[in-house]
């Protein structure tokens, strides 16, 4: 394999743009190029191609966002569009692909390499960490620190004026977000999608907590299990405290990366480029206990990631 190509796809994430260098440099060192395919999916089908050449990826490591730009395409979910995708690949003389993405575009990637038999690697680049078969995901130590500043800065508000404030971070289908930041601001409650919540009971809780002195509460609520100013307005048809809402919203997808997030960019862009220089395909590269490892496509996408009960448990503990 001489030439490679690489892409961004579904939400973008910071530490995506040291993945795309580490691909890129790492497949110049066994002196392969790389093709950047702009717009995700959509790009490639279009055929939007762009040579990167070692300057071409100079300067990013620190940049959110991705140089690439990123697309959710509908249209690569049907086998028209994968056919348009591989199409475009085969004129390109892309060899093999790199797909940095989140759960749903590394799907596509494999449905691409069985259907058109071009060799692809996914690498798991998506805030929400909730993608199988690595322990982190590109993007998702970043986002639970910004979201953790962010949430510090409401807390002195909280306390100077007694208020309860419910924080909605992102999740759609899930809590890994709204768990670790629950944990890292110390929230007086958690509501994530994978466990059942009582409104109710964390009513009483709080209200309990005023009763004994403690005034101020944060409660976290992942997209996914209820919206922020739903609890809000529960809380205030039931108790008799000042309530604001907060959507911490796409803030937590965008900026520089964390020294975590750069660290775990360039090891798996340059596992993912060498593996596939060396004639692997259908694999997710990631990190597990701190090791690199390299799943069949198939096992990621067998399995669910679950939410660690040790890190509820802890949540449940710290907040009584
Ligand atoms: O998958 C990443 C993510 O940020 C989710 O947490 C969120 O629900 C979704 O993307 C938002 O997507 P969009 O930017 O397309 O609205």
């Amino acid at each position: 394999m001489t030439r490679i190509g690489v892409l961004t796809s579904g939400g973008d994430a910071p530490g995506m743009n040291a993945a795309i260098r580490a691909v890129v440099r790492s497949a110049l060192a066994r002196g392969a190029e790389t093709i950047g395919f702009r717009n995700g999916w959509s790009g490639v089908m279009a055929g939007e191609a762009i040579h990167l050449d070692s300057p071409a990826v100079g300067g990013i490591i620190g940049s959110g966002g991705t140089i690439l730009r990123s697309a959710r395409e509908p249209k690569f979910r049907e086998p028209e569009g994968r056919a348009e995708a591989a199409k475009s690949i085969k004129k390109e003389g892309v060899e093999g692909l790199v797909v940095i993405g989140g759960d749903g575009s590394l799907a596509g990637a494999r449905l691409l390499s069985e259907e058109h038999d071009i060799p692809v690697m996914g690498i798991p680049g998506s805030i929400d960490n909730d993608i199988p078969g690595t322990d982190f995901s590109i993007g998702f130590d970043t986002a639970i620190n910004t979201a953790t500043e962010a949430i510090d800065k409401v807390r002195d508000t909280a306390y100077s004026h007694d208020r309860v404030f419910v924080i909605e971070v992102m999740g759609r289908a899930n809590g890994f977000i709204a768990l670790d930041v629950a944990l890292a601001c110390g929230a007086e409650a958690v509501l994530i999608p994978e466990v059942p919540f009582d409104l109710d009971g964390v009513f009483r809780k709080i209200d309990e907590m005023r009763s004994m002195g403690k005034k101020s509460s944060l409660i976290v609520t992942a997209e996914g299990a209820i919206h922020a100013s739903r609890v809000v307005m529960a809380l205030r048809e039931t108790a008799d405290v000042e309530a604001r809402p907060l959507v911490l919203g796409h803030m937590q997808r965008g900026g520089s990366p964390s020294a975590y997030d750069r660290i775990l960019a360039l090891r798996l862009g340059s596992l993912a480029s060498n593996r596939l220089l060396s004639g692997y395909s259908c694999e997710m590269v990631g990190v597990e206990r701190r090791r690199l490892i390299a799943h069949p496509l198939t096992y990621v996408q067998s399995i669910t990631k679950k939410i660690d009960p040790e890190k509820l448990l802890l949540a449940e503990v710290m907040a009584s």
